[in-house]
């Protein structure tokens, strides 16, 4: 096996996976979950959304929770925004870096953002430039790389021409969502090979849900094919509300788990960050979504 000997793990969990759930997490608990997150050794925690609170009513408090953290040097706390008014609110807030979000689908990206996939390259042509001339990171993300909620197959090389463009605006790394976890090992592989002649791997990072159990293996297969940027979620929270049956990312526990396992290093301490998803957990009054974080118990428990 051709593995890479660093990988950058990016902590979704308290956007991604908090944007999906039904309970209410309070702004003191989420700032809470963020500072134990910033304590496992994670160099990317996601924070927030800066969207419709209408929509998401979950990210209602993004101000609030990126006022409340404690920074640590050398962490990004990135935000998403969807358009102009979002980043004026992110800069307020004192963001300094933040995600732009597109999918490689049309269906998809009206019912996310309300807009076509070009509108939106288009508004975040804007956002990004705006965004970098405040001297902030920019992340692009596309959903629905590897199929669509509502139509089905998803062309590779539309995903490619995406992730071309947004590396144009000047994003500096692109996550390829697969956002209902459709995806199978060899179609990953596929699609990384299209993307990657419009876009060189080190730009790249991926990120799936679980919804088929596929992505520690769908994972395996991207690092071995070069990519060293993962993206997963504590306790395996969250989705996306706009993608029905999209269920939570990958455990971040789980995927250091493995990349332990396999020698590769992160800085995130495993102990740690288990304890950070039973406090989640707790608070979410149900059991992590991590499957090593389950075994942990269970031998704790003395069950066989
Ligand atoms: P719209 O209705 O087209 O926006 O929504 P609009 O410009 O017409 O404005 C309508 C109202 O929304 C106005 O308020 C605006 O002020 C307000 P009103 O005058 O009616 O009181 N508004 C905003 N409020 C707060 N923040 C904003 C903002 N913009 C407008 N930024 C919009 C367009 C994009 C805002 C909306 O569709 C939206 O917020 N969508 C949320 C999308 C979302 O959060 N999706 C989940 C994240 S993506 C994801 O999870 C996938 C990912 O994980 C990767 C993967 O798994 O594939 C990243
Ligand atoms: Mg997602």
């Amino acid at each position: 096996m051709k593995l890479p000997r660093r990988v950058r793990l990016v902590e979704v969990g308290a956007r991604d996976g908090l944007q999906n759930e039904p309970v209410m997490i309070d702004s003191v608990d989420k700032i809470a979950l963020i500072n134990r997150l910033s304590a496992t050794g994670l160099s990317t925690i996601e924070v927030s959304s800066f969207v419709s609170p209408r929509l998401v009513p979950q990210m209602a408090d993004a101000a609030k929770v990126l006022a409340g953290i404690d920074r640590l040097p050398g962490v990004s706390y990135p935000v998403l925004v969807p358009n102009r008014k979002g980043l004026e609110a992110a800069i307020s807030a004192g963001a300094e870096e933040v995600a732009v979000f597109c999918a490689a689908s049309e269906t998809f990206s009206q019912r996310n953002i309300n807009c076509s996939v070009a509108q939106s390259l288009e508004r975040f042509a804007k956002v990004t430039e705006l965004a970098l001339s405040h001297g902030m990171k920019v992340r692009g993300y596309i959903s629905c790389v590897a199929g669509c909620p509502y139509e089905g197959a998803v062309d590779a090389v539309v995903v490619a021409d995406i992730a071309a463009r947004l590396i144009e605006l000047g994003c500096y790394e692109i996550s390829l969502g697969d956002t209902i976890g459709v995806a199978t090992p060899n179609q990953v592989l596929a699609l990384i090979d299209v993307v990657a002649a419009n876009v060189p791997r080190h730009y790249l990072a991926v990120h799936f849900h679980d919804t088929y159990g596929q992505a520690l293996a769908n994972i395996l297969v991207a690092i071995e094919s070069g990519i060293t940027v993962v993206d997963s979620s504590v306790a395996g929270l969250g989705g996306c509300p706009f993608a029905p049956g999209s269920s939570g990312n990958i455990a971040t526990e789980d995927v250091l788990y493995m990349l332990n396992g396999l020698g590769i290093s992160t800085g995130v301490d495993l102990d740690t960050l288990i304890e950070v998803g039973l406090f989640i957990g707790n608070l979410l009054n149900r059991p992590s979504g991590s499957k090593v974080a389950l075994a942990r118990s269970t031998v704790a428990r003395g069950c066989s």
